[in-house]
């Protein structure tokens, strides 16, 4: 019988505030932009891991079902499982399961937890170290969003530079420091977009607004960050809606456009403006999708939940909070 080392993780996704798009030109996967999010509790991913010496490649099993070998999804898995073993000097294959408690098929799950669990539970099963910015880091190379699900609260992670190799994200302030209210409108169940890492190197290689978008990150992320600090809500909400904004516009502006929004996604940044304009506090953030991202304060998430269910094409809504920091699952490590 061959010896099994396992270990498992659970992992929350995260929103940017202030927004992630464009790779630098140099390799090793590294952020163009700084970028801030939010980690996010209530729904989680929870992937386990386990080198065994039986296995002939590497297994990628989601939501209960195995994935081909050849998928792109298991071939990022690979890719971060690889160099868990470069690392610690193990050669045996694993097989990987893992499931998200929230509905994955609509486009809203973003690798970011599914790789910030996979980094902690690959690391733990090796018997890497396991400190949070070293799986940051090995969550990075895979998934630029996924460093920022090492940690919990308010996140952020530097712009790489020239000759970074390791970059890892760092906690700016705890889950605690600022109890805001995410009401997520889904406006659409169907087929994946194009996918996060196709989208900013079409938009890299052909948008004339993608220098402008690298020039702007930086100060609307100074904006974002000062306005986490002092929690300042207006303040927020108008550098998130900027730094939002401009990654679409660049997008928006690649050749041939790259337009991840529908007209449900306009008419919640519409519906948004209406209830500022009524004096409830709210903002919104978009993704690499149509879905709109709501902040709020928790005494105005019914009122916002409401209003935004009522706009056509507005599917269904998802709440969520500040939480917590990727862990390892009680059994494990
Ligand atoms: O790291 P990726 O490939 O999941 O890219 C994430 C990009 C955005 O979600 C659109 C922005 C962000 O900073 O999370």
């Amino acid at each position: 019988m061959s010896v099994v080392s396992r270990a498992t993780a659970i992992a929350h996704p995260n929103i940017a505030l202030a927004k992630y798009w464009g790779k630098r030109a140099d390799g090793h996967n590294l952020p163009a932009v700084p970028s801030l999010s939010v980690t996010l509790a209530g729904m989680a991913t929870t992937t386990e891991v386990a080198f065994d010496a039986s296995l002939d490649r590497d297994e990628l099993h989601l939501g209960g079902a195995a994935l081909p070998p050849d998928a792109e999804a298991t071939r990022r898995v690979a890719g971060l499982l690889d160099r868990v073993r470069a690392a610690s000097g193990r050669r045996e294959r694993a097989r990987v399961v893992s499931r998200n408690d929230f509905p994955t098929a609509a486009g809203l799950a973003s690798s970011a937890s599914a790789f910030a669990a996979l980094a902690l539970a690959a690391s733990a099963a090796a018997g890497l170290p396991t400190a949070p910015a070293l799986v940051s880091d090995l969550a990075r190379k895979t998934s630029v969003s996924a460093a920022r699900s090492a940690f919990g609260g308010f996140v952020e992670l530097r712009a790489g530079r020239p000759g970074d190799e390791a970059l890892a994200a760092t906690p700016l302030a705890p889950e605690d420091h600022w109890p805001l209210a995410v009401v997520i409108a889904v406006t659409r169940e169907g087929p994946k977009d194009v996918g996060s890492s196709d989208g900013m190197r079409h938009t890299a290689m052909t948008s004339p607004y993608f220098p402008a978008w690298v020039d702007a990150a930086p100060s609307l992320f100074d904006a974002v960050r000062a306005a986490v600090l002092a929690r300042d809500l207006a303040a927020l909400g108008a550098a998130a809606e900027a730094s939002a904004l401009c990654m679409h516009a660049s997008s928006i502006a690649a050749s041939p456009g790259l337009l991840y929004w529908t007209g449900a996604t306009v008419e919640v940044i519409a519906a948004v403006r209406r209830l500022r304009a009524q004096g409830t506090p709210a903002f919104f953030t978009i993704d690499a999708g149509p879905h709109v991202k709501v902040f709020t304060t928790p005494e105005a998430q019914a009122a916002v939940g409401a209003a935004l269910l009522a706009v056509p094409g507005v599917l269904r809504t998802i709440t969520a909070v500040p939480g917590g920091g990727a862990r390892l699952a009680p059994s494990s490590g």
